[in-house]
């Protein structure tokens, strides 16, 4: 499939703009909301263009040139997104993987209608080795739309569902922007020349089925036998040339869910005996990169129910996923629920 399927030149600015135009009574604060968003993924792009160049990289206990202490890169960028967010008037409340609560908008500035979730910098553990990490967010309108006041925690503690946008950045071999408002799922890639975000995929529709399935298979001895049957079915030749699948696994969870994106297929992260239910968090992690899979047309579950339907009950819970194309999550569901035709034999 190719990565690129428009030739018209639109800035995420533009498109976030045009989309705005069509819902009645928007007053452009969400089109500044995601301006100042993308303002902090350019700042956070770049800096991890330098990483290997500079101090940041990896590094919390040492000093800099100028004698300070020099912050992790994922610290780094949680701090670059709370300064661009902070002021803007838009977001009554933020939460972060790297903050351990609710994250307050400073008395001096207007409280908005919306919150933000985010997680600053996914896939730390590939830093230091230039393998692709990203940002994601998720942004929901607050409970009481008329209200001035600071958010709560149940203006952050909505279901995945009524998000309003969300998406990820991933800076990868170029930094791609991959975000949706409900109206289906575009693509746009940094130009560094002219520091915008062009659209180069409009609309993009992941596969109903793939050839890869990604999960991090050191873990099979701590999962149950009904994963096992999943993945070793997915190994096993089939007549039909559809199997065995190819592995992927980067272990940067908007990496691989980028690719599944692309190509198709099924990315997991499912529980086991050491993590009873899975590792990624539902309100920075999975919702915003299940609202991307559904709008492009798959599905995302935790084996049993769509996550976007679940209530959630604190910031930083986890959930086990399975995401990507249509037909290969059915399929996993049907082993994760005992009832695939060869679980039978
Ligand atoms: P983070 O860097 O934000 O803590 O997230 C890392 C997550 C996710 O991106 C990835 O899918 C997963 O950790 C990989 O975990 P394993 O090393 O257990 O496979
Ligand atoms: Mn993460
Ligand atoms: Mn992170």
């Amino acid at each position: 499939m190719p990565i690129f399927n428009t030739s018209k030149l639109v800035t995420i600015e533009r498109h976030i703009a045009e989309e705005q135009a069509f819902y009645a009574g928007a007053t452009g604060e969400f089109s500044r909301l995601m301006r100042d968003l993308t303002l902090a993924l350019r700042i956070i792009a770049r800096d991890v263009r330098r990483a290997g160049l500079s101090d940041v990289l990896g590094i919390t206990d040492s000093q800099n040139v100028h004698g300070e202490q020099v912050k992790k890169l994922d610290e780094y960028a949680n701090d670059v997104i709370f300064r661009a967010m902070d002021h803007g008037g838009h977001l009554c409340a933020m939460a972060s993987e790297e903050s351990e609560g609710i994250i307050k908008i400073p008395s001096e500035y207007r409280k908005g209608k919306y919150v933000l979730l985010f997680d600053p910098l996914d896939g730390s553990s590939n830093i230091d080795v230039n393998a692709p990490i990203g940002t994601i967010f998720s942004v929901y309108r607050r409970l009481d739309s008329n209200a001035d006041t600071d958010g709560t925690e149940a203006d952050l503690l909505q279901p995945g569902y009524k998000q309003v946008a969300a998406g990820y950045c991933c800076y990868g071999s170029s930094t791609v922007l991959v975000y949706t408002s409900g109206n289906g799922v575009d693509v746009f890639t940094f130009d560094q020349t002219i520091g915008e975000f062009l659209l180069t995929y409009e609309k993009i529709k992941i596969p109903k089925r793939g050839k890869y399935y990604s999960i991090n298979e050191g873990n099979y001895h701590k999962w149950n036998t009904r994963l096992q049957q999943y993945v070793n079915y997915l190994k096993m030749p089939s007549d039909d040339k559809q199997r065995p699948y190819s592995l992927r696994y980067i272990g940067t969870a908007i990496a691989d869910v980028h690719r599944t994106l692309h190509y198709g297929g099924i990315f997991m992260y499912p529980a086991d005996k050491s993590a009873p239910v899975g590792k990624l968090r539902l309100m920075y992690e999975v919702n915003p990169l299940a609202m991307i899979i559904e709008q492009a047309g798959g599905r995302a579950t935790d084996g049993f129910g769509r996550v976007l339907q679940q209530q959630p009950i604190e910031i930083h819970q986890r959930v086990p996923v399975f995401m990507g194309s249509e037909d290969d999550v059915l399929e996993a569901e049907a082993f994760m629920q005992n009832r695939h035709p060869s679980q039978q034999l």
